[in-house]
């Protein structure tokens, strides 16, 4: 049968919010384009979405719409399933049930398979279906292609990345105009850059389940969001932004995928970068990841995490793989998380206290004699190194009497463990006046 024979691909979208209407607009656009490289057609035959009118709106008369998404699941005409309903609850049902009528699956939602992959990859296995993501780490950018296909012969030594875009945005304004996370956020808001309830983006849960997966297919590791550690921007000041500045860094929020020799560390939080790596220079509501392979080097992908078309660009990515392989064995496809499912690793994500970094504290101190010897004191105590220390001049702390002044301090590499019993020392200390700001930093070299 020559290629021009083959029937389009008929899909079903579950949800034609900004992501949905994205991947009509776009897969109608580009069509023909993208009909030559897959071969076949793919054609949006049926929309789900309880805003009928809306769905009328958007795709006219082009493709059946319903408000139940399970009528697009029951219907034995559509070939794939695109979710964009988002979160836990209605989409894991949904997910679960098209794979079991048999459909394929593209989603964007990294929340539901940052906690609930290994079940769905399971019953993706079993069922012989694929369930396509590339949607649901960094938009439009091809990070999941490139670390599953691309960086194939790599050994991957570590992946970090600004995967989040609003707070990405955040820390931006409040560094270029030295406003404090509140008034920025607010900001954020009024211009829609962060969502009304910003919880999950703020508080580090988005970036943490995009790092999730990045971890599951750069190691070949199970999705094991339970394990990893969340930090969001919220208790970050422009104090600390200005004195990371001075020292040379800027201070991004991080999900960071890294192997060490006994285990993986998995984490997400505020992050200083040194500011002549290209990482550091992203910003607004961008995207990059950096991704370390033992042959390759160090990579980076940079692009737009979020909006409706770049967004799209990846769900189309997905159908179009989807359209080549439909008629292929599953033995013929690239493993969901990059790895044969037989094949996993079992190197266990390692609890905090045993993550390596290096660290940036700011401490409020009484300014007198030995302050600084007793601090160093308690650092060497624990065999932490330093790197650098400024002091700035009382009259520098705006508000306070010349006999207090901030310590900052940059070490080298320690343990968190072992940084944890030295703040706690030095949390102690009488002559140490207010809650010690401590921030992880990575040089990423
Ligand atoms: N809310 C995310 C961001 C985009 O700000 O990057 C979707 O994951």
């Amino acid at each position: 049968m020559s290629q021009e024979q083959l029937r389009p691909v008929r899909v079903g979208l579950l949800g034609i919010g900004t992501v949905g209407g994205g991947t009509f607009t776009v897969l109608k656009r580009n069509q023909e384009e993208i009909r030559r490289r897959a071969g076949r057609g793919i054609e949006v035959t049926m929309v789900a979405d309880l805003n009928t009118e809306l769905a009328k709106q958007v795709v006219g008369d082009a493709a059946q719409i319903v408000s139940d998404a399970r009528a697009v699941i029951a219907n034995p005409d559509v070939d794939v399933v695109v979710e964009l309903i988002g979160g836990y609850g209605i989409a894991k049902a949904l997910v679960l049930e098209a794979i079991a009528a048999g459909k394929h699956v593209v989603t964007a939602n990294k929340a539901l398979l940052a906690v609930h992959g290994t079940e769905i990859f399971a019953a993706a296995r079993a069922k012989g279906v694929i369930v396509a993501f590339e949607a649901a780490v960094a938009g439009g950018i091809p990070i999941i292609k490139a670390l599953r296909e691309g960086l194939t012969a790599n050994q991957i030594q570590w992946v970090a990345g600004i995967i989040n875009g609003t707070t990405n945005f955040i820390l931006s304004e409040m560094r270029d105009k030295g406003l404090d996370f509140d008034v920025v956020l607010k900001e954020a808001q009024r211009l829609g850059y962060a969502e009304a309830d910003p919880t999950f983006d703020i508080e580090g849960v988005d970036a943490a389940h995009k790092a999730t997966l990045l971890s599951a297919i750069a190691f070949g590791i199970p999705v094991q969001f339970d394990k990893a550690h969340v930090e969001g921007i919220t208790q970050l000041s422009a104090t600390d932004i200005k004195y990371a500045e001075q020292l040379g860094y800027r201070i991004k929020l991080l999900g960071i995928a890294r192997r060490r020799d006994n285990g993986i560390e998995l984490r997400t939080h505020p992050t200083l970068v040194p500011m002549r790596r290209l990482i550091a220079n992203v910003e607004g509501a961008m995207n990059a990841v950096l991704v370390q392979g033992d042959a390759v080097g160090t990579t980076m992908y940079y692009g737009k995490g979020a909006g409706a078309e770049p967004t799209a660009s990846a769900v189309v990515a997905d159908l179009v793989d989807i359209a080549r392989l439909l008629d292929a064995a599953p033995e013929a496809r690239v493993p969901h998380l990059a790895f044969q499912p037989d094949e996993m690793s079992t190197l266990p994500i390692l609890p905090l206290d045993e993550v390596v970094t290096s660290f940036y504290l700011r401490l409020r101190v009484a300014d007198k004699a030995g302050v600084l010897a007793k601090i160093t004191g308690i650092l060497a105590e624990q065999g932490i190194s330093i790197d650098a220390v400024i002091q700035r001049e009382a009259d520098e702390v705006s508000g306070e009497d010349g006999n207090q002044t901030d310590l900052i301090i940059l070490t080298h590499d320690t343990t968190e463990g072992g940084m944890n019993k030295a703040l706690a020392a030095m949390q102690a200390l009488p002559t140490v006046l207010a809650p010690i700001v401590r921030v992880r930093k990575e040089e990423l070299a």
